[in-house]
């Protein structure tokens, strides 16, 4: 549902072409003022880099409430809206629901929002873990999920390590396979908190992919599916350092360019086509797919599989891997009904699907600052 590659070569044709006539007629003065907007572009982009650095700096040793914070943000999340809050209980944290960051027409039910709760909620027990502190998840309440932070034995690990590096890596991917070993490590991340990951790779891949492109369709023939997405696009650094969250246009391989501009593009040349067919060059460069489906089909499983999603992604960060999702065959009604028909679910909800495989790392998404989401 990312808006990429193809649109990409697509632009990319056109800028050559316009630079190309340019050249022919205006020669040094066309060049000369493209050199100086690359330069422009680069200076432009220092918010962004600070604040990328900013957000990944290491976790201190002991470590302020403001800095776990940090650590749980840097889960994944729908749409990088961040729909959480965090305030201080008495043997912890609290993280609460930000219904004012829903993302309703890809989620409307909230799964995807609960799901990212218990990304963020797993970040923030590890990082806990790794500096002495218990990092266990309470019953939700009033308040929210409670994540304690009562003194404990400290446990540093892969998992804790992978925080600051873990991304949604959306490339393409180098082809080779995962040996069964690395399958099962990944698998029995996911069983932690009693969610099945089903592994497909191979020919069945195709069989997943088919689903993906007939739900990403779906989704781009929705005019108000397209403009929740394009509302969440940051298209330069400068853009996303400002706001703190959204798609950062780099992070999904797109050039970046002023805002202004980017809005006439997307619309002139986000196109189905070009979408689904970087899709498929996408899954069929990965390793294969995972699916997740938790125990039950409730905000409580859906936690669940956003908890057990952050630990396969960061197990997987820790062993030189990427992933990235692939949720258009579960966002889709009809298309996650022939998923569980696919699978063989009995009637379980697919909860997330992921690609795995090995690729070089995207530009990061940014977050809000841990002041910004603490009450
Ligand atoms: C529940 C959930 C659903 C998501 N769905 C998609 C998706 O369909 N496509 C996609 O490219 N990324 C998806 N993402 C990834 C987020 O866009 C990503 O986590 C966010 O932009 C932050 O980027 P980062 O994880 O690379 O830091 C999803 C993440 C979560 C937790």
């Amino acid at each position: 549902m990312i808006w990429i590659k193809g649109h990409r070569r697509r632009i990319g044709d056109l800028l050559c072409m316009e630079i190309g006539r340019r050249i022919f007629i205006g020669g040094a003065v066309a060049g000369a003022a493209a050199i100086g907007a690359g330069l422009w572009w680069r200076g432009f982009s220092a918010p962004y880099v600070a604040a990328a650095d900013h957000l990944t700096a290491p976790l201190p040793s002991q470590p302020e409430t403001l800095d776990l914070v940090r650590f749980a943000t840097l889960g994944a999340n729908g749409h990088n809206t961040q729909p959480w809050r965090f305030s201080k209980v008495a043997d912890g944290l609290a993280i609460a629901h930000d219904f004012s960051r829903r993302t309703p027409v890809v989620d409307p039910d909230d799964h995807h929002l609960y799901a990212s709760l218990g990304c963020a909620a797993e970040s923030l027990c590890i990082a806990a873990r790794a500096r002495g502190l218990s990092g266990e998840v309470g019953e939700a309440g009033a308040e929210g999920l409670i994540v304690t932070l009562l003194p404990a034995p400290p446990e540093d690990g892969a998992l804790f390590n992978a925080i600051p590096e873990s991304q949604c890596t959306r490339s393409a991917y180098d082809g080779t396979r995962l040996t069964y070993e690395e399958v099962s490590l990944l698998e029995a991340e996911a069983t932690v908190h009693g969610v099945a990951a089903i592994w497909r790779e191979g020919a069945e891949v195709e069989l997943i992919l088919d689903l993906v492109i007939a739900g990403n369709t779906r989704q781009m023939d929705n005019p108000a599916f397209v403009a929740e997405l394009k509302e969440g696009i940051r298209f330069n650094g400068a853009q996303a350092a400002r706001t703190g969250d959204g798609l950062y246009a780099a992070a999904s391989g797109n050039p970046t360019m002023p805002e202004p501009v980017g809005r006439i593009l997307f619309d002139a040349f986000f196109r189905k086509e070009s979408d689904n067919d970087k899709y498929a060059d996408h899954i069929r460069s990965s390793a294969g797919i995972f699916t997740l489906v938790a125990p039950s089909n409730d905000p409580a499983g859906w936690i669940a599989a956003g908890r057990a999603y952050q630990r396969m992604a960061l197990r997987a960060t820790a062993m030189g891997l990427r992933n990235a999702f692939l949720n258009q065959a579960v966002e889709e009604p009809a298309m996650r009904a022939e998923l569980v028909s696919l699978l063989d679910l009995n009637e379980m909800r697919p909860n997330l699907v992921f690609r795995v495989g090995r690729a070089p790392p995207m530009p990061r998404s940014l977050r809000r600052l841990p002041e910004a989401v603490m009450d």
